[in-house]
């Protein structure tokens, strides 16, 4: 992973500057919401694949780092939102930008980091990155629309679960990865394989987060169930309710479908999830994902950013926070 995090690390600072390069431009009475989320921190993931496809085909152009601003911009906006829907009062370690802005500010500040995304990739004259910036926000809403549809039930296969997260996570990592080869002008087959990269990588990331959930909180830093608690029925969830006893199920159908797993209840169904392995299982299938990530990869002229982009694979199957 050696590699990955000095790329991650030296890219940093381009990456910053060209995020409060965009902050500056936005309308002031959206810009603390979207400064308040975007200088909380993240792994900015996103921009950087962006710069190690773009750089993969051969483009070192100060574009890229524009590029993968929008998506984090995108990214962001994402966040705001979402954490209305779920009602969260926490994001990355600060309080929720609707608690201190308020709701409708919170709101209105995401509908503007979502335009000025789109203007950013727009600028550049292409409309190639723009249909696949739009096409990835679309489906982004889609995947929501479904999680929000299927909350508090258990009647969710693993087929609809992975129809969720493939839009609500998945499009954008690989718009993330598309940007960057559309931009450096790479061949379809390269253009194609960026993109079912980013897929892959972000179903696996989005299936590694929900696995999370079920970690003691001591090991990830986050409240631990989070997602049990909004009535998601993540994978591990699924496995667990299959394999309780006709009576337990019924028990736990009842709070889950009504919204009352809370306080030790919701302690003791994590922690049976974690022991009774049932988060380690389904990590496989994202490490399925990953592998075909990876495997994907093959064919490509090795350069650095080859090998940062399968490390990038290592660093989300061993996630452990
Ligand atoms: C985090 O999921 C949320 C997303 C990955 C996508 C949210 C998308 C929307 C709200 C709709 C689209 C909005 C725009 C501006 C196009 P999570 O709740 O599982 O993760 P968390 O624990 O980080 O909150
Ligand atoms: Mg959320």
């Amino acid at each position: 992973m050696q590699l990955l995090r000095r790329i991650m690390a030296e890219e940093q600072p381009g990456i910053t500057a060209a995020l409060e390069a965009a902050l500056a431009e936005m309308p002031p009475q959206t810009a603390g919401a979207a400064a308040h989320l975007l200088r909380a921190g993240g792994k900015r993931l996103r921009p950087l694949l962006t710069l190690l496809w773009g750089r993969v085909c051969g483009l070192s152009h100060d574009d890229l780092y524009r590029l993968g601003a929008a998506v984090e911009m995108l990214h962001a906006a994402t966040l705001l939102h979402d954490d209305v829907l779920d009602g969260a009062d926490m994001r990355r370690g600060r309080p929720a930008a609707h608690l201190v802005f308020g709701l409708t500010e919170s709101v209105l500040a995401g509908d503007a980091m979502l335009a000025k995304a789109l203007l950013m990739v727009s600028d550049l004259g292409d409309a190639r990155l723009t249909a696949c910036i739009s096409r990835a926000v679309m489906h982004t809403a889609e995947g929501e629309s479904a999680e929000l549809a299927a909350l508090r039930r258990l009647d969710v296969c693993q087929e609809d679960y992975l129809a969720m997260i493939t839009g609500k996570t998945a499009w954008m990592l690989r718009a993330a990865c598309e940007l960057g080869t559309l931009r450096a002008g790479a061949d379809d087959t390269v253009v194609r394989a960026s993109a079912r990269f980013g897929l892959d990588l972000g179903v696996a990331f989005q299936l590694v987060d929900d696995c999370l959930d079920f970690s003691p909180s001591e090991e990830t830093g986050k409240p631990r169930g989070g997602d049990l608690r909004e009535g998601k029925a993540t994978p591990p969830v699924l496995l667990y309710f299959a394999a309780l006893s006709p009576d337990q199920r019924q028990a736990f159908a009842a709070g889950f479908e009504t919204g009352n797993i809370a306080g030790p209840e919701l302690e003791r169904v994590c922690r049976e999830i974690y022991e009774r392995g049932y988060a380690r299982e389904a990590r496989t299938l994202a490490e399925e994902r990953l592998d075909a990530a990876a495997a994907g990869l093959a064919g490509l002229p090795p350069c650095p950013e080859l090998t940062a982009l399968r490390e990038m694979c290592e660093y989300i199957r061993n996630r452990s926070a």
